[in-house]
């Protein structure tokens, strides 16, 4: 499945609605994922504004955490009628709230629950369902742990797998030990993938750059990254040419803030914070030499709020 060579993690307070707007700008062919939406704020909150995207992230996922069938469905109903490209079911995030919620990696443990769950949420909408899961959990070291878990799962009929290739320990760790302590295990992602050629196996975990990602996808049909793009976005600059022969018009840095810049002021004037939309800014100067200096001036800008006369400072810094 080419659409996912190279997807941006879901990350809480990270991947918003604003940065994919900034991603989107970024690479065309990016595939995106919203944070993870609970269906129990969905179902018992009504929480609906979690489901907001600009019509230019596409392609972008939502997706839901939770372990109960009919409201997952539900939750990927109304997904479906917001215009979402594919359900994912988070069963990889081992914070306590999630565990006692009994959804994300706890979940690995009972794949006829996820495979009833998938299967309940493909009946009820047109959109392909996928699964983000870890390698195992606690001390389910055994890759067969894992091809069971896909096996199960697989059966129901869910064709794609986002594998975050480390363990998840459920006592004892942070998520964010959790994305750090367990070792990666690439290798037993490869050989999922070899076992499973109808699956598409989409690698993810510790991958740093598009050279890392380009050899993954010798032996995998995706790679995800969370962490490295975010801090540094303009990574994903070269993805539509390197990865998908696309001799599009890059845009450069300046075409880049310009345009997001836009886009801020618009939705600021419609109520959207300041701050949250700024902040993604951070990691847009990476690695150039007025990186501290722009980083300072986005700082300011969200402190006085005022885009119109900081404009023309951003611009020159980046
Ligand atoms: C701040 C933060 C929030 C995250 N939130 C989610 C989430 O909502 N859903 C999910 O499946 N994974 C979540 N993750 C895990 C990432 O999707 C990813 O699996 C993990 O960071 C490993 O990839 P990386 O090494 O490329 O960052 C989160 C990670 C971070 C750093």
């Amino acid at each position: 499945m080419d659409s996912h060579k190279i997807c941006v993690a879901p990350m809480m307070q990270y991947t918003d609605m604003h940065d994919r707007f900034l991603l989107r700008l970024i690479s065309k062919n990016i595939f995106l994922y919203t944070e993870m939406i609970s269906t129990g704020s969905i179902i018992f909150g009504n929480c609906l504004n979690q489901f907001d995207f600009n019509n230019e992230e596409h392609p972008v996922g939502v997706q839901l955490g939770g372990s109960n069938p009919k409201h997952l469905a539900e939750c990927a109903k109304v997904a479906e009628k917001y215009g979402y490209d594919e359900i994912n079911l988070n069963v990889g995030c081992p914070s306590e709230r999630v565990q006692k919620g009994r959804f994300g990696a706890c979940l690995m443990l009972e794949p006829e629950l996820v495979a009833e769950c998938v299967s309940e949420m493909s009946k009820s909408v047109d959109l392909p369902v996928t699964v983000k899961c870890r390698l195992g959990i606690d001390d389910r070291e055994d890759y067969e742990f894992l091809s069971n878990f896909v096996e199960i799962v697989k059966s129901a009929g869910v064709s794609t797998f986002i594998v975050h290739a480390r363990n998840g320990l459920l006592k004892g760790l942070s998520p964010r030990q959790n994305r750090n302590i367990p070792p990666l295990k690439y290798d037993y992602v490869y050989r999922l993938k070899q076992e499973n050629k109808d699956l598409n196996i989409i690698i993810n975990g510790g991958i740093k750059d598009l050279t890392e990602s380009k050899n993954h996808l010798e032996k995998v049909d995706g790679v995800m990254i969370g962490r490295a793009s975010y801090d540094n976005p303009f990574m994903l600059a070269d993805v539509d040419e390197l990865i998908f022969n696309e001799t599009t018009n890059r845009k450069n840095k300046v075409e880049i803030l310009n345009e997001y810049l836009d886009y801020v002021t618009v939705m600021h004037s419609k109520g959207h914070d300041l701050s949250r939309m700024l902040k993604h800014l951070f990691g847009l100067s990476k690695g150039d030499t007025q990186a501290k200096a722009f980083r300072r001036k986005v700082h300011e800008t969200i402190l006085d709020g005022d885009i119109v006369n900081s404009r023309n400072e951003l611009i020159a810094l980046i």
